[in-house]
């Protein structure tokens, strides 16, 4: 071990040290949670569907609206101006273009909340207010994420859902980010400019792996909630033909 330890070179020790792979290693095996999600399966299945895509994008609505508002509303403080990408990042807008896509120019009337979603939307508020260093770790969660395994994603749910012309789809676009890989090394390279304590880093650290945790619980909701819906579906219909449980 000891002589392992000697073989690192400076360089390897200094990122040990820096907040973009500390970040990355402590919420790594709530990646793999997140990843394993019934909802996240059955995107890596290509078998999303429209009713399962429809509530995410209601979900995300509430997300990005709280984490944007937040960010824009703390964007000179020290810890979020070094990651404050608005032109580059910001999803609201897209996820409004690709509600009115499903739901009609009346979508504001129709779009449903789940519970999980308004806990994580109180939450990224509540740090906006209090402690707004800890908004790193929810951007980092939600962006990162939408820049790397969020790409391939879009791609699926395009196939699956038969969509056209991108259609439905703006939320996976980053007009404003020509290389995602270089985007994301800007990005983690900005993250290790923030200066922080050693309570603050700890912090963050922890808000990060609870960024997944909220995003797991989001994704568990919404499956709980189209399983409730089928089911009732299904038990209305007993008495006729059989009914596809993706035909919501
Ligand atoms: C990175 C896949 C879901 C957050 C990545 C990477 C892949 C990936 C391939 C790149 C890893 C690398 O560059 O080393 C997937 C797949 C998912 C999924 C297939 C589900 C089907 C999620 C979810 C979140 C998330 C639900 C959070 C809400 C992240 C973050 C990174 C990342 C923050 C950046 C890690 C870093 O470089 O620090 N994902 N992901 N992912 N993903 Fe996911």
């Amino acid at each position: 071990m000891e002589t392992e330890k000697k073989t690192h070179t400076a360089a390897e020790q200094m990122t040990d040290r820096d907040l973009s792979e500390q970040i990355k290693k402590v919420t790594k095996e709530s990646h793999v949670r997140a990843e394993n999600t019934e909802l996240m399966l059955s995107f890596q299945r290509g078998k999303v569907t429209l009713p399962q895509y429809k509530l995410l994008l209601c979900s995300l609505y509430e997300i990005y609206q709280a984490l944007e508002e937040e960010l824009d509303r703390n964007s000179d403080h020290p810890s979020v101006a070094p990651i404050y990408f608005p032109a580059e990042l910001a999803r609201l807008k897209s996820i409004e273009k690709d509600l009115e896509y499903f739901y009609g120019q009346d979508w504001r009337e129709k779009i449903v909340i789940p519970a999980a979603t308004k806990r994580y939307s109180h939450r990224l508020r509540q740090i906006g207010k209090e402690n707004p260093e800890f908004l790193l770790a929810h951007a980092y969660t939600r962006y990162l994420g939408d820049l790397s395994g969020g790409q391939v994603l879009g791609r699926i749910a395009q196939k699956s859902m038969d969509l056209k012309n991108g259609d439905g789809l703006s939320f996976f676009a980053f007009p404003g980010v020509s290389s995602p890989n270089l985007f994301k090394q800007l990005y983690r390279s900005r993250m290790n400019s923030v200066e922080l304590t050693e309570e603050e880093r700890n912090g963050v650290l922890e808000e990060a792996v609870r960024a997944f945790e909220f995003n797991i619980q989001v994704f568990e909701d919404l499956q709980k909630m189209l399983t409730v819906s089928d089911n009732t579906l299904q038990s209305s219909m007993t008495q006729s033909k059989p009914v596809k449980a993706n035909t919501l």
